[in-house]
């Protein structure tokens, strides 16, 4: 089996970390993941209280292996973050926005502070700021994310932060992708739009259907739900959907959308509740070509790990003449 920085500080059997999907990366789908050896990290998302306290619940009583809470970073208030503190979790991931206003009090909490970066700068950032884990996180991505690839993107964040442990995140869905990763640098990977294909995961069985049946040509990097749901994303963070008659309605055009928003908006949100994936949003990221079923998450953590350390030592052969 892998053993790197990430194994050894959080005593998992492989390197692999689940996203912390927001709305998607609930308390049974962490738990999953911890008991099958891998690191299961909560989606607080946006910071919405009552689902934090519902979700950590749920991964207290499912796991008493290490596990841990990712929330969005410009969206994370003082409040919230007290009480994910509270339940004394092993790691928190802070992603998108300035980390440094929360570092000091997570890292005095105990906890072990991952930062997700998607350039240098973000990279240099979270470095000072005391992170433990930093996770490169590429385009190919599902979710929100920027513009910088994941394949050139980690080696470069690994020379920059060195000594300090980076994981690769964006594109990563199978063993080769865990064994490029750590070809890279990286001490594991972070997986998202895998884990959302899984019968623990919250969410529409239509919107796990979709990733299943759809390939990475048909994602696409855009603004429109951010747009119709009046989230403030930061102009540089798009995020990655699967295109649907919304996208290809409104993509390009942001500014009607805009002028649109009170009819729209309505429109959108009804077509979310009944789980209409042909108007609402699938984030999804390229890698939905190596997805062709909704699969438990235990299976997908022993496969990657078990597939990726066959893999590093078949690469092995290709040095004998
Ligand atoms: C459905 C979905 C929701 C996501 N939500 C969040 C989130 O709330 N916070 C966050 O830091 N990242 C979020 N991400 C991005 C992940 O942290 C991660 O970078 C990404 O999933 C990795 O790429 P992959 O999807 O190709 O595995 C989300 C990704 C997906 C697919």
């Amino acid at each position: 089996l892998i053993s790197t920085a990430l194994t050894r500080q959080f005593q998992l059997t492989h390197p692999i970390v689940l996203a912390p999907m927001g709305a998607i990366s609930g308390g049974k789908l962490a738990a999953a993941v911890c008991n099958a050896g891998g690191l299961g990290l909560l989606g607080g998302g946006y910071g919405d209280a009552d689902w934090v306290r519902r979700e950590l619940a749920e991964v207290k009583a499912g796991t008493r292996r290490p596990w841990g809470i990712g929330f969005i970073t410009w969206s994370l208030t003082a409040p919230v973050l007290e009480v994910a503190l509270a339940d004394t979790p092993h790691a928190v991931m802070l992603s998108f926005g300035d980390p440094r206003p929360h570092a000091p009090r997570i890292k005095a909490s105990g906890a072990r502070l991952i930062c997700q970066v998607q350039d240098l700068e973000g990279a240099r950032i979270a470095r000072d700021c005391g992170a433990d884990f930093i996770v490169a996180q590429g385009t190919e991505a599902g979710g929100h994310g920027a513009s910088r690839a994941t394949l050139p993107l980690v080696p470069a964040v690994v020379d920059l932060v060195a000594p300090i442990p980076v994981i690769a995140a964006g594109g990563i869905a199978d063993g080769r992708g865990l064994a490029a990763a750590l070809m890279l640098g990286a001490a594991g990977a972070l997986l998202g739009t895998r884990f959302y294909a899984t019968h623990e995961a919250l969410g529409s069985p239509n919107a796990k259907r979709a990733i299943a049946a759809a390939n990475g040509g048909q994602t696409l990097r855009t603004r429109v739900f951010d747009v119709v749901r009046k989230f403030p994303w930061p102009e540089v963070n798009t995020g990655r959907a699967i295109r649907n008659t919304f996208t290809d309605r409104w993509h390009g055009r942001e500014g009607a959308l805009g002028a649109a928003l009170e009819t729209e908006s309505a429109k959108y949100w009804e077509a979310n509740a009944k789980g209409d994936v042909g108007t609402s949003v699938v984030w999804a990221g390229e890698a939905i070509d190596l997805i062709r079923e909704v699969e438990p998450a235990a299976e997908i953590v022993t496969r990657i790990g078990t597939d990726a350390a066959r893999l590093l030592r078949a690469g092995a052969r290709l040095l004998e003449t």
